[in-house]
């Protein structure tokens, strides 16, 4: 009999001879309600763990393979551990080092391809793939421990060409539809089973509380039990069974609050209670390890609870340790983010002993993994990081391996390993696209546009997928890349012209087409140019607004706005964004937000083909303000969470008032 979990008592009936102090070990490092901290926590840290109810382990632990992990783990030398906990990125390791290192993962980066070829084809990745693979499988360990390697699969297997990529998480949130979100995580999985690998860093569960950051549109929604319900149904879309050919692991990310940084700063700090800190971010964390995700990954963020400064989340032992290894009986993997342990004070990019003693599991260090290494092995030798901790991360990446069925039966071995067809699942986009568009306005019943209407459309985004498909697209940032990139899908364009009849559309990206009486609707597109992390912030005291970054646009709309033909405009943008102006000088406004591959999709819905209606509403707060603060008060909100119009349900909307501060942010 021995303690197991939260206090509960389990029974283990030892078939196999072991120590039972031994198993004891193995299973309190598993998951145990204990905390296991002879100094005891400090009584910030003690305050910030009770704010978080318990949660029981899944019982998913099977002590047959804990038994075998044991095994293994103490047949392995010091540097086939800290190897194991290692993760470089394809483009610093060959799988030669992968073998002479004992690798136990790795990853790409955005806009990191086989070769450095972003055209690079499925066979090219999983014959990549392989390599490492076997590499994994012809160390000299006496048991041979399989690898995994790690992808941003973030909205569709993005990096890959050819891929169909699905809205980004901003839409999807507003589509409010958890098996939409089921089915994409299952396409996504075999999208990237095609090519090889068996891990999705996805999904993201940050509950994004200012769209200044640029990463807004990763989150589903200001809405925390929005995020649980949609994040925890990706989860279940990727990772299916574990060990189905088109399963792969999730990841839940990045913990914790992401997505509360002061003013929507990229890797800034949030400050909250306690409570909140549990309540807001931590929501999407209980029901995404009830589904069984297997792997969490830190954020880069800091936290300060109530003016208590915890610092950055990857030396956080007490959130990490204490809260979701401890109190939540997370049993899975936890990564840490892109070279994010140098950020950690007393850090560098390749030495962190407070990060692994925090509780990491596997280190994301891309370039510099050799060293990272060699560092680590000293920092055991010497006593900076217990061994028991470095076995706890071992057994941890071990039971994961074990889930996944990896140890007996290669990757490479999935139906869907090199099939270029597993990568496109056009109809799933495109039913996702018409579901996420949010009709913002609609006076004089502008939309429904009539199939054989003749129609002006303006604006360069029109045709271009890197507009529509934001950042996280075949590059990191979605920039430096062409249509040229995108071998499958739709723009609107395409789409209209498909709809309207090619002879009915007209396309003049600057606008100078236009002339009235020669066209019964313009059709403006309008967006934001791709970012991603860092890039896209826009920086408090900056102002926001779409015009106010991008002036061209509402240039572009004076142009063809009040002149007698309806003027719709479509946006695409990462996140809700002060527009008063624009919307003033259109008839109809829709928020398509990053529509992905399928963009032409949305022809269809203004068109009202087969009935379609919108169906999609904000998963955020549309500002009235160009200086929003965190929250999203009642008195920034020109469109409050939830409003969307339809065709059904008509309403005129008038002139707003716009209120835009155009200088500096009090
Ligand atoms: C991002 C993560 C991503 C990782 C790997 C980081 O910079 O924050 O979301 O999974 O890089 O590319
Ligand atoms: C991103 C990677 C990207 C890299 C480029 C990281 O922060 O997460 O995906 O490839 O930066 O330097």
């Amino acid at each position: 009999m021995m303690q197991f979990g939260n206090g509960r008592v389990v029974l283990v009936k030892f078939k196999y001879v072991l120590a039972a102090g031994a198993l004891a070990t193995v299973l309190a490092g598993a998951a145990s309600g204990k905390i296991a901290n002879p100094a005891g926590w400090s009584a910030d840290e003690a305050k910030a763990i009770a704010a978080w109810p318990a949660r029981k382990a899944t019982g998913k632990i099977d002590p047959a393979i804990e038994i075998r992990i044991a095994k293994i783990v103490k047949g392995m030398t010091l540097e086939q551990k800290i190897g194991q906990i290692t993760q470089p990125s394809i483009l610093s390791i060959t799988p030669d080092q992968v073998r002479k290192h004992y690798i136990g993962t790795i990853l790409n980066g955005g806009g990191a391809w086989p070769a450095m070829n972003k055209h690079a084809s499925v066979k090219d990745w999983a014959n990549l793939a392989d390599q490492f693979a076997k590499a994994a499988m012809s160390t000299d360990m006496k048991v041979k421990i399989p690898l995994i390697w790690g992808i941003d699969a973030v909205h569709g297997n993005n990096n890959v060409h050819g891929a169909t990529i699905f809205p980004h998480n901003i839409g999807l949130g507003a589509t409010r539809d958890p098996n939409l979100v089921y089915r994409i995580g299952r396409a996504t999985a075999k999208q990237v089973r095609a090519t090889g690998l068996g891990w999705a860093f996805a999904p993201t569960l940050a509950v994004v509380q200012n769209q200044r950051w640029g990463r807004a549109y990763e989150g589903y929604s200001s809405d925390p039990a929005q995020v649980a319900l949609l994040g925890t149904a990706l989860v279940r879309g990727l990772q299916g069974t574990l060990k189905g050919d088109g399963d792969v692991l999730a990841s839940a990310k990045h913990y914790l609050g992401d997505g509360g940084t002061l003013n929507g700063v990229d890797q800034g700090e949030t400050r909250t209670s306690a409570r909140d800190l549990v309540n807001v971010h931590g929501r999407g964390y209980y029901s995404t390890l009830d589904a069984n995700v297997q792997t969490v990954m830190i954020s880069y963020s800091s936290w300060t609870m109530d003016g208590v400064p915890f610092g950055k989340m990857h030396g956080n032992r007490a959130l990490i340790d204490g809260v979701l290894k401890r109190k939540l009986n997370f049993d899975g993997i936890v990564v840490s983010d892109w070279n994010a342990i140098e950020q950690v004070p007393g850090c560098k990019v390749d030495h962190c002993p407070a990060a692994i003693n925090a509780g990491i599991d596997v280190f994301m260090v891309p370039e510099k993994w050799e060293s990272f290494i060699a560092n680590t092995v000293a920092d055991v030798k010497e006593g900076r990081v217990p061994m028991a901790r470095i076995d706890d991360a071992v057994t941890r990446i071990l039971r994961v391996k074990f889930r996944t069925g990896l140890f007996d039966r290669p990757i490479s071995a999935g139906r869907f390993t090199g099939q270029a067809s597993a990568l496109e699942n056009r109809a799933l986009a495109q039913e996702a696209v018409r579901k996420s568009a949010v009709l913002l306005k609609n006076d004089k019943a502008t939309l429904p546009l009539k199939p054989g209407k003749r129609v002006l459309v303006v604006g360069a985004a029109a045709d271009s997928f890197p507009m529509q498909a934001g950042g996280w697209s075949v590059t990191w940032q979605g920039d430096e890349i062409n249509n040229g990139d995108f071998p499958t899908g739709e723009t609107v364009l395409t789409g209209l012209r498909r709809v309207y009849g090619a002879g009915n559309v007209t396309f003049s990206a600057d606008g100078s087409a236009f002339a009235p009486g020669k066209f019964d609707a313009v059709i403006a597109v309008i967006a934001e140019s791709p970012h991603a992390e860092m890039k896209g912030d826009v920086r408090w005291p900056a102002p926001i607004g779409q015009s106010l970054q991008y002036p061209a646009d509402l240039a572009l709309l004076d142009k063809v706005g009040g002149k007698g033909v309806p003027l719709v405009t479509l946006l695409y943008s990462g996140r809700t964004t002060y527009t008063t102006d624009l919307i003033n000088r259109s008839d109809a406004f829709v928020a398509a937000f990053l529509p992905g591959s399928e963009a032409g999709a949305l022809a269809d819905l203004f068109a009202a083909t087969r009935g379609y209606d919108f169906t999609g509403r904000l998963s955020f707060a549309w500002p009235s303000t160009t200086c929003p603060t965190n929250g999203y008060p009642a008195a920034e909100q020109l469109f409050a969470r939830g409003f969307g119009l339809s065709y059904a349900k008509a309403r005129q909307t008038g002139h707003l008032v716009e209120s835009a501060n155009l200088t500096a942010c009090p």
